[in-house]
C-alpha cells in the first residue's frame, strides 16, 4: 500500500497516481461510489481500488451504521466527498445549520476537495430532492459565484460544482451552458467538477454539440471527472446512471483527457447497481482509457507542453502548463491535442450507435 496525503492507495492504483498540483489537489486515479450493496464486498475482501466517493448527505448525522462503515473505507481507501443537497442556486439564504454538519464531516474525512451540482433544489422550505436546471443568465452566475465563494471560503477546502443533466431550458437564458458553467467557476475562483456523461445527455437532449462543451470550459479548473451510463428513450435520454459508460462518453472523456491532463476519475452506477467485480472491470477499462491518454501526451511532451489550443476564452491551460516541472510559464504556444475529432456531432445532438460487445 502506498500512501498519499494520509490517505492509504492500493498497490494495484499506485501507478496511476500522481501528484501533479491541479487546483491544489492531487490526481486521485480512477475510482467508484461507495454504494450500500457493496458496502460488505469492500470491507472484507478490500478489493483495489483508487478511492471511493461518498454522497456527503448519507454521513452527516455523525453516528450509527452508516459512519461505522464510513470509518472502515477510510481506513484503506481515500474519500472523496460529493454533496445533493446544497442548492447553491436556490432563492433561499445559504442553509447554514448543514454547511456545519457538511464541515463536520470533510474534517473527518479529511476529502481533498468537496463538490455539488449546478442547480436548484428547492424553495420556501420546500426541498424537492431533484437537481432542477439554471437560467443561464448573468444574474445567475452573479448570485451563484458569489454564494459559491462563501462556500469555499467556510469550508476551507476546494469546492466545485458540477454541470447536471437537464430536459428543459429557460427562455430567459442568455448564454450557453458553458458559457454559464465557466463565468460561475472563474468569478467564484472554485473548481469544476466535470460530468462527462452530464455533458452528453445535455447535449443530446438539447441539441446542442457536447465536443464545443467540453472545449470551452476552464480545463485547470477541473478537480474531478464524473462518468457514467445512461438510458436513452430515443427522443430523450434520461440520466439514469445506470449500465457502463458508451463509446460516444468514452470519446468525450478522452477529449476532456486531452485538453485538461490527468483528472481523478469517478465512475457513478447507481442504478440495477452490479456486483464488485463488474465496476472493478469498469474502471479497469476506464483507467486504461485515461493511461492511453495520458502516455501519448506524456511522449509528445518532450516536443511540446500540454496546454491546448481549444477555441474560447479558456484555451490556454496555463495553471496546468505553469505547474510542470520545468516548464516555461504561460507565454508558451499553444499545442493542439493530437486527436481532433472529425466526429459527425451536427447540430440536433449527437445520435447514438449501438456498441457491440458492452454489457
Ligand atoms: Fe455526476
Amino acid at each position: 500500500m502506498a500512501a498519499l496525503g494520509g490517505f492509504r492507495v492500493s498497490e494495484m492504483e499506485s501507478i496511476s497516481v500522481t501528484k501533479q498540483p491541479r487546483f491544489e489537489v492531487p490526481d486521485l486515479g480512477v475510482g467508484v461510489g461507495l454504494r450500500v450493496p457493496h458496502y460488505a464486498h469492500v470491507l472484507s475482501k478490500w478489493p483495489a481500488m483508487a478511492f471511493f466517493e461518498i454522497v456527503s448527505e448519507n454521513f452527516m448525522l455523525g453516528g450509527g451504521k452508516p459512519r461505522y462503515h464510513l470509518d472502515r473505507a477510510m481506513e484503506r481507501y481515500p474519500i472523496v466527498q460529493h454533496g445533493v443537497s446544497l442548492s447553491i442556486g436556490s432563492p433561499e439564504p445559504l442553509d447554514w445549520d448543514y454547511l456545519a454538519k457538511l464541515k463536520a464531516l470533510v474534517r473527518h474525512t479529511k476529502t481533498p476537495w468537496l463538490s455539488d451540482h449546478f442547480c436548484w433544489s428547492g424553495a420556501r422550505g420546500a426541498h424537492l430532492h431533484d437537481l432542477l436546471p439554471l437560467p443561464y443568465t448573468s444574474e445567475a452566475v452573479t448570485r451563484i459565484a458569489e454564494r459559491a465563494r462563501q462556500v469555499q471560503d467556510y469550508l476551507e477546502i476546494p469546492f466545485a460544482l458540477e454541470n447536471t443533466s437537464s430536459y428543459l431550458t429557460y427562455t430567459s437564458s442568455t448564454m450557453t451552458e458553458w458559457e454559464f458553467v465557466s463565468a460561475v467557476v472563474e468569478e467564484a475562483d472554485i473548481g469544476l467538477m466535470f460530468d462527462v456523461n452530464n455533458v452528453y445527455v445535455s447535449a443530446y437532449n438539447h441539441g446542442f454539440d457536447p465536443y464545443e462543451f467540453v472545449r470551452n470550459v476552464p480545463h485547470e479548473r477541473i478537480v474531478q471527472i464524473h462518468l457514467a451510463g445512461h438510458t436513452n428513450l430515443g427522443n430523450l435520454i434520461i440520466d439514469t446512471h445506470s449500465g457502463p459508460v458508451i463509446d460516444p462518453v468514452r470519446d468525450l472523456y478522452r477529449e476532456t483527457i486531452e485538453l485538461a491532463g490527468p483528472v481523478s476519475t469517478l465512475i457513478e452506477w447507481d442504478d440495477e447497481i452490479p456486483a464488485f467485480d463488474r465496476l472493478i472491470e469498469e474502471s479497469v477499462s476506464i483507467r486504461a482509457l485515461r493511461d492511453s491518454v495520458i502516455a501519448t501526451h506524456t511522449a509528445e511532451r518532450r516536443v511540446s507542453p500540454w496546454i491546448n489550443s481549444a477555441p474560447g476564452p479558456h484555451g490556454a491551460n496555463k495553471r496546468y502548463a505553469d505547474s510542470e516541472p520545468g516548464r516555461e510559464p504561460s507565454h508558451t504556444t499553444g499545442h493542439t491535442p493530437s486527436h481532433t475529432p472529425g466526429r459527425a456531432w451536427i447540430q440536433g445532438g449527437p445520435r447514438e450507435v449501438p456498441s457491440e460487445g458492452r454489457a
